[in-house]
């Protein structure tokens, strides 16, 4: 074929959207339920907010955006991820200002320039979840129990890895301690971690090359470096959310706005292979000063779509389907009252042939057809043929009527 879609992307065909649609509606409701509220923003902001926000030495910002001029040669970027867009709304829309607090939840498409293979894609889908002004511990724990809601209703089973990166005080006596551990190794560390050595030593231990991964093993961890506040803030998650949670004190996360608590959600199917990470976020109290606002607490977490629906095991309630099979005008009314309920419907216009409009509505998947033909016209009444008992019914020519006969089927 002379067009594929771009490397990286997906088609999300007919028979997916239906689960692609119920995972949607699933974070939607656990989410709303904890009363966040929509945000939408572009799919596009400036590339500076993402290097001020995610971290000029992340591999998200190094080799992985997508970055245009556009004709006024403005440096432009698609979104790699939410968070930096919905701080830079809050900020510029005077959300602050609002009852805190502040529980934002968004949902599109990001763009990472990524090595595509299972669940990882180059545009993929993320529900993104954000909440400002609550410095308490709920954040954390309404966070996983949201999570896991959700989890269990799309029947994915996961496990949860908590860490923390301590608070400014702690992160800096870690870097501190980790510079010198590593600096007499640094010549055989790989060039991005030469770069990121003088950047931000943490994201060393991010680093892919297991060669570099060898040197840092015996480091200590950040979790040695805590500081008495955020060991207490820890332990608390910790000893509300007991074995639904592990501690990985390896855990770092691969964006720079992190302080303290992080998290990552791994499904425990083998098909996502390398990609299990079906969800991750954590705390960021410096995120929005740093980008110009006020100062004000910040925590999130994000979802990846796509991966959910590589896993997911549930289908959705499906609506009754029907088909109906009829050469008389009335009967477009009759079916635009139908569509009003929670029906499927398919028309078949004027039928040649009874027995090819029941092969194609069964093979549609329908559980109903109607029949409004001339016969049942004159009887003033119209058939109802339910395929999987083949048992037939008469009702009266109403959609109210037709209604009750399936309720009561
Ligand atoms: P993240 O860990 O980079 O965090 O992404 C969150 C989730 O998005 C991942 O766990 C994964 O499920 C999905 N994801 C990431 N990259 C890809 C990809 N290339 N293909 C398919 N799925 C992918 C963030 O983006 C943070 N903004 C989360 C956050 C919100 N932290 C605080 N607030």
């Amino acid at each position: 074929m002379k067009y594929q879609r771009p490397r990286g992307t997906r088609d999300i065909i007919p028979t997916e959207s239906s689960s692609w649609q119920f995972i949607l509606d699933t974070c939607k409701h656990y989410l709303e339920a904890s009363n966040y509220k929509q945000l939408i923003t572009p799919i596009f902001e400036s590339t500076d907010l993402f290097k001020r926000s995610v971290g000029e030495s992340t591999d998200i910002v190094n080799k992985e955006m997508y970055t245009f001029l556009d004709r006024s040669d403005r440096s432009l970027t698609l979104r790699p991820e939410a968070t930096a867009g919905v701080m830079r709304a809050f900020i510029e829309n005077g959300l602050h200002r609002e009852q805190k607090p502040i529980k934002l939840w968004t949902y599109g498409p990001m763009f990472r320039y990524e090595r595509s293979q299972t669940g990882r894609y180059r545009q993929f889908h993320q529900m993104n979840a954000e909440v400002l002004g609550d410095d308490s511990i709920a954040c954390e724990v309404e966070s996983i129990f949201i999570i896991k809601n959700i989890l269990n209703t799309l029947g994915i089973e996961h496990t949860i890895e908590i860490n923390s990166l301590g608070d400014k005080e702690s992160k800096e006596n870690y870097k501190n301690y980790f510079k010198d551990f590593v600096k007499d190794s640094l010549d055989k560390t790989c060039d991005d971690c030469k770069r990121r050595y003088e950047q931000n030593p943490l994201r060393m231990l991010d680093c892919k090359v297991e060669a570099d991964q060898k040197i840092y093993a015996d480091a200590k961890k950040p979790i040695e470096f805590l500081s008495n506040e955020s060991k207490e803030r820890l332990d608390s998650i910790k000893s509300i959310l007991k074995n639904s949670v592990e501690i990985n004190p390896n855990l770092v996360r691969g964006l720079d706005y992190y302080n303290d608590f992080v998290f990552e959600v791994k499904a425990t199917s083998e098909i996502l292979k390398g990609q299990s990470t079906i969800c991750g976020g954590g705390r960021y109290n410096n995120l929005v000063e740093h980008l110009g606002g006020s100062p004000i607490s910040g925590y999130g977490f994000a979802i990846g779509i796509e991966r959910l629906l590589l896993v997911t095991s549930r289908t959705p309630k499906k609506n009754i389907s029907i088909m109906v099979a009829s050469n008389q005008p009335e009967i477009f009314s009759l079916c635009s009252e139908l569509s009003k309920e929670d029906l499927i419907l398919d028309i078949a216009w004027q039928p040649k042939k009874i027995g090819k409009v029941i092969e194609q509505a069964v093979k549609k998947g329908h559980d109903y057809i109607l029949f409004y033909l001339d016969n049942e016209k004159e009887n003033g009444t119209i058939k109802i043929k339910d395929l999987h008992s083949r048992k037939e019914s008469d009702c009266k020519v109403s959609a109210e009527e037709i209604i009750k006969v399936l309720k009561n089927e």
